[in-house]
């Protein structure tokens, strides 16, 4: 029944919000750049909104380009920054070099990647096939990496900057039906200490941010309540 857990009732669209109560100077990330994968929904819309609400333009990339531009449209409305949508698998590291090389000839620079890119379902591991476990992890964690080589490679070694990959905590104490999502976003928490101690001297800061479950997200939808009443 809506309204009566302390779970918030879910929506199944993005849309920036009414309100907006700042902690932050608005103008904290003023004329900053950030690339987003993943940003045309759920977790990723979000933070691309706040990020444009404290004055940074935006690159929100997906593989789907009607999603990322009509999210793009809804977030330039709300915010008045600049938001280009683009289309790339992060498995296939050929269309983020296209999307990035885009993204420098239009904004000069990338000053923040958010790797929020990744792939979910709930799966004994005894049914996942070989392919399904293979493909959780090409995307979330193949894709996380390609994402970075491509954006230290094509920018960030020569002028520094942040990285903030999207994990989990559900592989913190282990999960059941999530032995293929929890090893990728482990992986993604490991590669994360190895490419802050590496990248550090080039003056890249990296962090993983791992969130519990959010309601209105695919992630939710797919998760949320099986995994509240499984667990
Ligand atoms: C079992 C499944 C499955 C399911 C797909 N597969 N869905 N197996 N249960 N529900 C299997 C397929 O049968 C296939 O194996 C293999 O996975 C690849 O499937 P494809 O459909 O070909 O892959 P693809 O088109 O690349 O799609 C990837 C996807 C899809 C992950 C399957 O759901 C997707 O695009 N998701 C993106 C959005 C999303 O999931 N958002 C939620 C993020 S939430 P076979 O053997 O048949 O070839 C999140 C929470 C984090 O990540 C918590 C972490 C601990
Ligand atoms: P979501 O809206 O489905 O976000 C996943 C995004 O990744 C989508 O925009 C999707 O867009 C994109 N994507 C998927 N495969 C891709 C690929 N191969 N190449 C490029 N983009 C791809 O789900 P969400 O729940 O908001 O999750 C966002 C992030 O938070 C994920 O990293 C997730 O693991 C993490 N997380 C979520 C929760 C939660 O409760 N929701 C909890 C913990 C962690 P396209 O389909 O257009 O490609």
């Amino acid at each position: 029944m809506p309204g009566t857990s302390n779970i918030p009732d879910d929506v199944d669209t993005d849309d920036c919000l009414l309100n907006y109560s700042y902690i932050f100077s608005p103008d904290i990330l003023k004329d900053k750049v950030a690339f987003i994968t993943g940003g045309g929904s759920g977790i990723g819309f979000r933070i691309a909104e706040i990020l444009m609400r404290h004055g940074c333009h935006t690159i929100i990339a997906s593989r789907s380009l009607e999603r990322v531009q009509a999210s793009a449209k809804k977030l330039t409305a709300a915010t008045g920054l600049r938001c280009l949508p683009v289309s790339l698998d992060v498995r296939q590291p050929a269309t983020i070099v296209a999307a990035v090389e885009a993204t420098l000839q239009k904004f000069g620079k990338i000053d923040i990647l958010v790797n929020g890119a990744a792939g979910n379902f709930l799966c004994p591991a005894n049914d996942l096939s070989f392919n399904a476990f293979k493909t959780v992890l090409e995307i979330d964690t193949v894709g996380t990496f390609n994402t970075c080589k491509i954006l230290y490679q094509k920018w960030l070694k020569e002028h520094g900057g942040v990285i903030v990959n999207i994990t989990a905590t559900l592989n913190y104490r282990g999960q059941i039906l999530q032995v293929h999502a929890g090893s990728a976003k482990a992986a993604i928490d490991a590669m994360t200490r190895h490419l802050a101690v590496e990248w550090g001297p080039d003056n890249i800061r990296i962090n993983s941010l791992a969130p519990g479950p959010i309601s209105g997200t695919e992630g939710f939808r797919k998760l949320g309540k099986g995994l509240v009443y499984l667990s």
